[in-house]
């Protein structure tokens, strides 16, 4: 049947798509029929042919909120499907086809849904300022830049911005300014310092360091920008040793290779996961990007209690939360006052200023070398 289809005039291709669609529900997107046929019709121009536009727009539907929708939509130019592209923008905003999907709105030039998407009260707005971010496009600036100064955004929606920004040249640019002027708002100020100490751009990543240092590491040293640190090699049986002792004490929230408590993730196959880059910032500034079912929360009950931990279970009317110790507090959804998702990581902030530079280093060479081949 394919190479049938292969070799089929262009002029059939029309029949064929409706002949194969006919028959199979919607969602299940083209079959395979469908998508050969597709594939063939690559380059033709639909708007002279309104029937064979309505067939393609037809099959192309079923394939909506799916990296394979915004493959079609690129592949037969369509217009005028924003909404559908921003769905998948905000479901992948850190995978090709989300990022593609966001591209594709911003060359259509029609903001109109990303600009309430972004809303600061909405819950997309987030995954719409990591979308945005990570298409690397300038002209995401004048979305982006004007929510730092805005006091209805919240924590997370303005460090999701400022990583945004870091991400094109003009917008880092931004950034420095806004630090030099001293509009930079506090609760952003390590996250724009972590991000720009790792942009590529050698004359702002140098201003960066001078203006928005990043914290001392223990023994009053000035730490070195995240790009610098990362080239760096360490002594790993060293690094255990830090990873271990008291002051630092990583155990306590992880797991490697079964010793430790598992408040946070199982770090045993985290040199698989993280680049050198990437477990420094985890370190230095674990607010930044929380990984996924992690987010801690505040509870409060209506005897007054108060906890801070992960929803470890949840059912019609119990929540079981987890603390900072690892107990698992089950609670009656009736005796719940309020739940609040809170924009801090469970993972404390600056445990680098528990060691030296060379300390730190050492640890991230343990950690890099934390693989699933070597276990
Ligand atoms: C009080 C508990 C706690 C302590 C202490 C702690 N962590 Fe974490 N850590 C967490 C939690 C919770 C997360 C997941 C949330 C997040 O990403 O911030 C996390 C995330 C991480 C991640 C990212 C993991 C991933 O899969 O993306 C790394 C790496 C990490 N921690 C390393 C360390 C190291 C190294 C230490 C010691 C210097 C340490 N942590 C100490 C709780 C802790």
């Amino acid at each position: 049947m394919i190479r049938l289809l292969r070799s089929l005039p262009r002029f059939l291709l029309l029949p064929v798509l409706l002949l194969a669609g006919a028959d199979i529900p919607a969602a299940q997107g083209p079959n395979t029929v469908q998508l050969e046929a597709l594939k063939r019709l690559e380059g033709v121009d639909l708007e002279s042919n309104p029937a064979l536009k309505a067939a393609v727009l037809k099959i192309v539907n079923t394939t909506r909120g799916t990296p394979q929708f915004v493959e079609l939509v690129r592949q037969f130019k369509l217009t005028g499907q924003n909404a559908a592209l921003l769905e998948v923008a905000l479901r992948h905003p850190g995978d090709a086809s989300g990022v593609a999907a966001m591209r594709m709105i911003l060359d259509s030039g029609d903001l109109e849904d990303v600009r309430s998407a972004l809303e600061p009260s909405g819950t997309d707005a987030p995954a719409c300022a990591q979308a945005l971010g990570n298409t690397r496009l300038a002209v995401v600036n004048d979305l982006l830049s004007p929510l730092l100064a805005d006091d209805t955004a919240s924590d997370v929606l303005r460090r999701e911005s400022v990583k945004a920004l870091a991400k094109n040249e003009a917008g880092a640019v931004l950034l420095l300014q806004h630090a030099r002027n001293g509009t930079l708002p506090d609760s952003v100020q390590l996250t724009a310092a972590t991000a720009l100490s790792q942009v590529s751009w050698a004359g702002l990543r140098d201003e960066a360091a001078r203006l928005l240092p990043l914290p001392k590491a223990g023994g009053d040293e000035e730490l070195p920008p995240i790009a610098e640190l990362a080239r760096r090699r360490g002594n790993a049986s060293n690094g255990r040793i830090v990873y271990y002792r008291g002051t630092t004490a990583c155990h306590r929230c992880h797991i490697v290779n079964g010793e430790g408590v598992g408040i946070g993730p199982d770090l045993s196959e985290i040199g698989d996961k993280l680049g050198r880059d990437a477990l420094i910032e985890a370190i230095i500034d674990p607010n930044n990007g929380i990984a996924f079912g992690y987010e801690a929360w505040t509870v409060v009950t209506r005897d007054g209690g108060e906890i801070f931990g992960l929803v470890a279970s949840e059912t019609a009317d119990e929540l079981a939360v987890k603390d900072l110790s690892g107990i698992v507090h089950r609670l009656e959804k009736s005796k719940i006052e309020s739940r609040v998702r809170s924009d801090f990581s469970l993972m404390p902030a600056g445990l680098q200023t528990t060691m030296t530079t060379g300390e730190l280093v050492d640890l991230i060479e343990f950690l890099a070398g934390l693989k699933k081949s070597v276990r």
